[in-house]
């Protein structure tokens, strides 16, 4: 938590892939006035992505900009171009699946955030849901954490966890890890990165 403190309502951009439950959320918890500040982007990689129309259902401007057959650096570029017309002071990676250069991690200016379905350090990386499943853990949960080059690997924010049922499945884990702790983690994360930012220190 290095970066500079602001005074101004914050502008948030959001990267999202799919269905965008996440990004969801985190758009109502600014529209509703929970969290301050403004969500002026929303771009998905994906033109299909149902994320894209959620953004318009709540008169979010949101852009597609697809990846395939285009090299990482230049579709890096091009993310962060976007970030930069739309005056993005910070990012928020909400179920965007892909990975983010260490270049643009490290030039831009604002903080980025991202989620991750299970309790961290433990489980980083791809499918790591079927992983506890699989492990047998007796609690899981998911974290908000910086994003760093290193992946899922950067400072929490915050986390949350539920007990697991040893008969869900996990599938059914999945979906009580989004409904009960990501959809409520994420958009209160944010909330408490915003006091940070604009909060005198004492
Ligand atoms: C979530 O489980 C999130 O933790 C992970 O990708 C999934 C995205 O789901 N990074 P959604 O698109 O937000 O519904």
């Amino acid at each position: 938590m290095q970066k500079a403190k602001t005074q101004k309502a914050p502008r948030f951009a959001i990267f999202a892939s799919g269905r965008g439950s996440n990004a969801t959320v985190l758009m109502d918890s600014f529209v509703s006035g929970f969290n301050e500040g403004t969500v002026c982007v929303l771009v998905s990689n994906h033109a299909d992505a149902p994320v894209l129309e959620r953004a318009k259902e709540r008169g979010i401007p949101s852009e597609c900009i697809p990846h395939k057959g285009i090299p990482r650096e230049e579709h890096d570029a091009a993310m962060f171009e976007t970030l930069k017309r739309y005056k993005a002071d910070h990012l928020l990676l909400a179920g965007y699946m892909r990975i983010i250069g260490a270049r643009f991690i490290q030039e831009f200016p604002g903080h980025i955030l991202n989620i991750h379905p299970s309790l961290l350090p433990d489980f980083r990386g791809l499918h790591a849901i079927e992983r506890q499943w699989e492990a047998g853990v007796k609690v899981a949960g998911a974290t908000v954490h910086e994003v760093i080059p290193d992946v899922d690997a950067g400072v929490t924010l915050l986390q949350g966890s539920i007990e697991v049922r040893g008969d869900e499945g996990p599938e059914g884990l999945a979906e009580r890890i989004l409904n009960e702790v990501e959809h409520k983690i994420y958009p209160q994360a944010v909330w408490l990165l915003t006091r940070r930012l604009t909060q005198p220190s004492s």
